[in-house]
């Protein structure tokens, strides 16, 4: 149980007591936490629906509320506030009972539903860019938030592995290497056979192929060939795409490990090759599907283009692959709720995707498709960020900078003293991940924001590294200091104990508000707060030098913000160094 809920249920009880067992109480933390902790705000909607005077009736539900001796304090305020301040005792009861349980107070609101998240997103032949950070790192944080408030979630990478550019590869790589077994008329198998080509020749050949189509019909008309052998399942194509998905793959998936983003699923768009194929025959039989200007559409309402499936060179197109992807994705996990996180460019398709979903029965109509958009990673010029020759960075060159940053710093003695050379390359690898990810995860998700490698690796400020410092140190207080009796209520005799701990308190509902709003930069803004109101706490109360009485309270008090704070990094998917 949440302590807004306790806060709530004594409202309501003293609404009721007062004659309004319908009234809604309106219960929040306070706008003004110098005058109260909670105010309820249920009197002013109530006075209008009575006709009557809501300072009357927010005096009326205050004197009720002060016989409570859970409150230091109740006031009304302005036009009808009812303040409420929790007495010093109670808050410090309440803190460990509340806090040391398996979710820290947060209880699921709603029943569970099963969730699909499509994010990641890596195109095989391609390189994961920086705009793979985004929606990696935000999808994986938004399946934790999720995960954690009780919902069944599925992440899934949903490959571009299909289609045009693999015809193009494939082109590209017989340029190179005609020797290869699978262009043979007679290719049986490539058991034993070691490919010539590594990973960066893959990701090398993709653009230059696609360039060379535009200019040359004949290398165009090559690759037209190989996409339609390649989807109607020739041997010889199909084992040499393998091989180099499977090098992308790995790739991908390494890239995932390093940051902690998981992936419970890697379906691609070549595993909805056959039923995207029925499918089409079916929607242009019921009627879904028609002809339009050359190339098979679903009509949109309004203005909204056409969702093309077929376009009017006869290839299957994203739309289509979506649609089928859908389906299966219903067929196999009934879903009631589908997250997809791409860049912002990507809202028309969606929009046209779930319309489609929609109108056709693929998709019922209660379940929820929701595209989660992202803003671009900007440079200091603030358009999207290139590199010194002007490209859009790799995801692993980006990982490099934030790793070699942090191990600078710890080498000028800005972090982790005294370390041996593996815990140097450990922590840096660890910091600076985790800071790269919360320079993402902390802005609001829609937005742009600006890179800035050399202030998100900093130990001061909103940063990865001012966080795990704090986690850090409360890790070293429990182990210096030692293990603090949790069963004992908390003693507040300092503002700061009392600040730390309502902050702590208010955990649950920053957990709800993450997940109502898909939004993993609340967590962060909350997270922050605890950090820093744990260091405040940590400057004012002497924990070593304190009573008996006071040292056990203030080891709690650490051990309950270590929960907390180590839980909101779970929920973000930074990892915690051992030391810094
Ligand atoms: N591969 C796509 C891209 O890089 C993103 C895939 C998004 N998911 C989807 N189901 N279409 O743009």
């Amino acid at each position: 149980m949440s302590l807004l809920a306790i806060i709530s249920d004594k409202v309501v009880q003293a609404f009721a007591k007062a004659g309004y067992p319908d009234a809604e109480c309106l219960v929040r933390a306070s706008d003004r936490p110098e005058l109260s902790d909670f105010q309820s705000n249920g009197a002013l909607p109530l006075a209008k629906q009575t006709h009557t005077n809501p300072r009357e009736i927010a005096t009326q539900i205050a004197d009720i509320l002060k016989q409570d001796d859970f409150f230091a304090t109740v006031s009304v305020d302005g036009p009808g506030f009812i303040n409420m301040k929790i007495s010093d005792v109670e808050l410090g009861k309440l803190a460990p009972q509340l806090i040391n349980t398996d979710k820290c107070g947060y209880e699921c609101s709603t029943p569970q539903k099963t969730v699909i998240l499509d994010y990641c997103g890596p195109n095989i032949g391609k390189v994961l860019h920086f705009g793979h950070l985004r929606s990696s790192n935000i999808g994986d944080a938004v399946r934790r938030i999720m995960t954690f408030a009780g919902d069944k979630t599925i992440g899934d990478a949903h490959l571009g592995d299909w289609g045009r550019p693999m015809g193009l590869v494939l082109t590209e790589l017989k340029e190179r290497w005609p020797e290869m077994p699978y262009f043979k008329s007679d290719y049986k198998n490539d058991k034993g056979y070691q490919v010539p080509f590594t990973l960066a020749d893959v990701t090398e050949v993709y653009p230059i192929a696609s360039a060379k189509a535009k200019e040359n019909p004949e290398y165009m008309e090559q690759a037209k060939i190989f996409t339609r052998e390649l989807q109607a399942g020739k041997k010889g194509l199909h084992d040499l795409w393998k091989k180099f998905v499977d090098m992308t793959l790995a790739d991908t998936k390494e890239l995932m490990q390093i940051l902690n983003v998981h992936l419970d699923l890697w379906w691609g768009e070549s595993t909805v090759n056959d039923t995207t194929t029925t499918l089409i025959q079916d929607l242009q039989d019921k009627g879904f599907a028609v002809m339009d200007d050359g190339a098979l559409v679903i009509k949109q309402e309004g203005d909204t283009p056409p969702a093309i499936l077929v376009n009017s060179a006869g290839a299957t197109m994203y739309a289509a692959s979506d649609l089928a992807t859908l389906q299966e994705r219903m067929q196999q996990f009934h879903p009631d709720v589908v997250l997809y996180f791409t860049d912002a460019r990507q809202g028309l398709h969606f929009s046209q995707v779930f319309a489609s979903a929609k109108k056709t029965g693929i998709v019922p109509e209660n379940v929820s498709l929701e595209f989660q958009p992202f803003g671009t990673v900007n440079g200091p010029d603030n358009k999207p960020y290139k590199t010194r020759e002007g490209g859009v960075p790799t995801l692993r060159s980006v990982i490099e900078m934030a790793i070699d940053t942090a191990r600078k710093k710890i080498d000028a003695g800005e972090m982790g003293k005294d370390l041996s050379e593996q815990e140097k390359i450990d922590i840096s690898k660890t910091v600076g991940v985790a800071a790269l990810k919360f320079a993402d995860l902390m802005n609001d998700k829609t937005k742009n924001y600006i890179f800035d490698a050399e202030r998100m690796i900093s130990t001061e400020g909103k940063t990865g590294p001012y966080l795990l410092y704090a986690i850090v140190r409360m890790k070293a207080i429990l182990e210096k200091v030692g293990k603090a009796n949790m069963d004992k209520a908390l003693v507040i005799t300092d503002p700061a104990e009392r600040k730390l701990i309502l902050r702590l308190l208010a955990f649950p509902t920053a957990v709800q508000a993450a997940y109502d709003t898909r939004a993993p930069h609340i967590i962060a803004d909350y997270l922050y707060n605890v950090a820093g109101d744990f260091n405040l706490f940590y400057h004012d109360c002497p924990i070593k030098m304190a009573s008996a009485t006071e040292r056990n309270s203030r080891l709690a008090l650490t051990e309950l913000s270590l929960r907390i704070a180590t839980t909101c990094a779970d929920l973000l998917g930074l990892r915690i160094p051992d030391k810094m």
